[in-house]
């Protein structure tokens, strides 16, 4: 069995001038998992479900798992010293570490601490997702936003961590994507989805059809075309939506599928998040051989210009999103509007 750190330090191989600290970052990141995880699984006793009484900087009521685990995340960044500063989905702005260790740090991290926040208070499968960038600022100097606005394309590391029926942790370093499940017993993540690849059709398409009617034309008929029968595409396809990225994301990248967040009427930019939700599931489900694209370009092409921003998202096998973006071109292409008005 390959332990999570065994499998950390052997691949430090793959970048020849390594000084470690990578590797020391994502084992921390393997330990802060192993915290949250304790509490996710005993969220039913105690007093951590439920609401926190506050709001993000996105006017998303917060829970007390997602404040705990964003505080869990911190302050393993700020043991560890890799870090020179954090930007989270629960902090309105950045956070530039100013312990003079940290401010050495090579490395800053974008991170969804607890993902599918929905979904806590009912015992589904949450997650944390993140993404990380050498910084762009000199070290030594203190943390600024560019060091986080960058585009998808810079990124040294990303992965995500599910706390479903087991616990897992998956991450790519740009040489594969590799899985690990969480041994209970000894307290360990252990290698048991070794390079990780999604198949380049599925049977799973997963949208919250709740909103189809305020989403364009090109994803209506997208939609159509994955109920309609034909044997030779094995559809219609099965719908599954389970309203955790991380976790939608996860089975389709085991199984084949493919997710969509369109743009929709009052959420005309989708509802996730560029840097630390699409950004690093995009290195990750390109490391394994499928798309992801905004509808428009490639996710890992987008030059971000705000921490927060949002970008609808359509990523999966390889197949079924070229599919769905050759919909999006015929029935959504401005040009095409023009010519149907005509
Ligand atoms: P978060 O809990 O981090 O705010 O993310 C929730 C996201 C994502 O996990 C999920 O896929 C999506 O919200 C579900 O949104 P809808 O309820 O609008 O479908
Ligand atoms: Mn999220
Ligand atoms: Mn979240």
């Amino acid at each position: 069995m390959i332990t999570l750190s065994e499998f950390i330090i052997d691949r430090q191989a793959d970048f020849p001038y390594a000084s470690g600290d990578l590797s020391r970052l994502l084992q921390d990141i393997g330990i802060a998992a192993k915290i949250v995880n304790q509490q996710v699984n005993k969220a039913g006793l105690g007093d951590i479900l439920g609401a926190e009484g506050t709001t993000n900087v996105q006017g998303e009521a917060q829970q007390k798992l997602d404040v705990y685990a964003d505080e869990v995340f911190i302050n393993s960044f700020l043991r560890g010293g890799e870090v020179c500063g954090i930007g989270s989905e629960e902090n309105d702005e950045y956070v530039a570490f100013d312990r003079p260790l940290s401010k050495k740090g090579k490395y800053v991290v974008l991170f969804d601490p607890l993902d599918g926040s929905s979904n806590i208070d009912v015992n589904v499968s949450i997650g944390t997702i993140f993404s990380i960038f050498r910084r762009t600022s000199s070290i030594g100097d203190t943390a600024n936003i560019n060091d986080f606005l960058q585009k998808g394309d810079e990124q040294v590391a990303a992965g995500y961590v599910i706390y479903g029926s087991s616990t897992m942790l998956v991450y790519t370093t740009g040489h594969g994507v590799n899985g690990f499940t969480l041994e209970p017993s000894i307290g360990e993540f252990c290698l048991s989805h070794p390079n990780m690849n999604i198949p380049e059709d599925g049977k799973v398409y997963s949208i919250n059809e709740g909103h189809l009617n305020s989403t364009s034309k090109g994803v209506q008929a997208y939609v159509e075309y994955c109920k309609k029968a034909d044997a030779s595409t094995n559809r219609p396809y099965s719908a599954r939506y389970i309203g955790s990225l991380v976790a939608d994301f996860h089975r389709n990248l085991i199984k084949g599928g493919i997710y969509i967040y369109p743009s929709t009427k009052s959420a005309p930019n989708g509802k996730l998040r560029l840097l630390y939700e699409c950004s690093p599931l995009a290195y990750l489900v390109e490391q394994a051989g499928g798309i992801a694209s905004d509808g428009k370009q490639r996710v890992m092409d987008i030059n971000p210009s705000e921490l927060h921003e949002r970008v609808p998202l359509y990523i999966g096998s390889k197949n079924m999103v070229e599919k769905a973006l050759a919909m999006l071109e015929e029935h959504d292409a401005p040009e095409k509007e023009v010519e149907k008005a005509k």
